[in-house]
């Protein structure tokens, strides 16, 4: 990231939340599960495969974890009935973790099981670093037990060279990201050329490891690693697929679509929309852009309005409200 994405990055917390909303609805298959459903309906038509996940992040009670598991069960009931192409994918922060390790694992297990009787996939995605051992042991140890439960690995991690090994020891799935949680330099690397490279030699680990992979990425040098080592080693779709997120790059998903690879898109829905938005919005740097566009905008429109009704004089006019300090000055 540059000097100038860098500040925008930091710029995200200042945005108004209606603005981030509607730059981040490309982001977000909509508030309601009809939504995500329709979305993913539209996606198998396009050739790509789903997984669902339920916006929000870690749950504050025991009854509030019983709910999204609840929820889950309900989205895995749809996507049958929908005859969807699509998986699920959660978050165990949200399923209880950071409550109850016990209670968490009952929550995963009694998912997985009901997912797995529908024939659908349960991708673990990964948090920060403080839930990355807790998260893996539980995958490795419900995996003893039931085929249809995945893991994620994060390349920015020091660790993850040995829990690719293990992972590919056990036979599980492995999603494999750069990671987008901020971590300290003790527990991730942070040059960016630095990831690549690790992100290369994971790939390269799990493949050889025997691993099905979901190359999840939307950095096109990554892209291309996996197009090498697919050609070199002869890999077939029972091997890996990619992987992109909702609204990220569909350039990209159709050349892979078109030539012949398999294709999963992460569709996120549900009304706890800003957390994730603005992880999203901070790794655009094409956000600048928006933002001005927006701010513009609401310029133009409030000097319209000036002119139509002669404008306010009490200085609070709608150009003040939708200011953005430190943006507006930089796009
Ligand atoms: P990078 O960030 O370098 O992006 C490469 C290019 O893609 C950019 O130059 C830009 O053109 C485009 N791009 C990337 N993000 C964009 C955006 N938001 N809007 C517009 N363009 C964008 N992380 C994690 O910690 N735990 C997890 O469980 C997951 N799960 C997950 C699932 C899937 C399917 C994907 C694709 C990603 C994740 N991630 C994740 C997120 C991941 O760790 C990472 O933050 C993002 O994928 C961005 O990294 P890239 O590899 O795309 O590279």
């Amino acid at each position: 990231m540059g000097i100038m994405d860098k500040a925008v990055a930091s710029s995200v917390p200042v945005i108004p939340r209606p603005v981030v909303r509607k730059i981040a609805s490309r982001y977000i298959a909509g508030g309601r599960l009809e939504e995500a459903l329709e979305t993913i309906q539209n996606l198998n038509g396009f050739g790509c495969l789903a997984t669902m996940s339920v916006l929000g992040e870690s749950t504050q009670s025991e009854s509030a974890a019983t709910e999204k598991l609840e929820q889950y069960k309900r989205i895995v009931g749809a996507l049958e009935a929908n005859d969807l192409k699509s998986g699920i994918s959660v978050k165990l922060t949200g399923l209880g973790l950071a409550l109850d390790e016990d209670l968490c694992r009952e929550n995963l297990e009694e998912i997985v099981f009901y997912a797995g009787e529908k024939n659908r996939f349960v991708r673990v995605d990964m948090e920060d670093s403080s839930y990355t051992a807790a998260t893996l042991e539980l995958v490795l140890d419900m995996h003893e037990r039931h085929a249809n439960i995945g893991a994620v690995i994060q390349a920015y991690l020091r660790r993850s060279l040995k829990d690719v090994t293990r992972l590919a020891e056990a036979g599980v799935s492995v999603r494999l990201c750069k990671g987008i949680y901020y971590e300290p330099r003790e527990v991730a690397y942070k040059d960016f050329d630095t990831v690549r490279q690790n992100y290369v030699l994971l790939l390269e680990e799990l493949i050889k490891g025997g691993s099905y992979v979901g190359v999840a990425t939307h950095d096109e040098y990554l892209v291309w690693h996996a197009l090498r080592i697919i050609h070199q080693m002869g890999l077939t779709k029972d091997r890996y697929e990619f992987q992109m997120l909702l609204g990220v790059d569909e350039d990209l998903r159709r050349i892979l679509v078109n030539a012949g690879h398999k294709m999963r898109v992460y569709v996120p829905f549900g009304e706890d929309w800003y957390e994730y938005s603005t992880r999203r919005l901070k790794e655009n740097p094409k956000i600048a852009g928006y933002v001005a566009k927006d701010v513009i905008g609401s310029i133009a429109k409030a000097v319209e309005n000036r002119r139509s009704y002669g404008g306010t004089n009490d200085g609070t006019s709608a150009v003040q409200e939708r200011t953005i300090p430190g943006l507006v000055r930089r796009v």
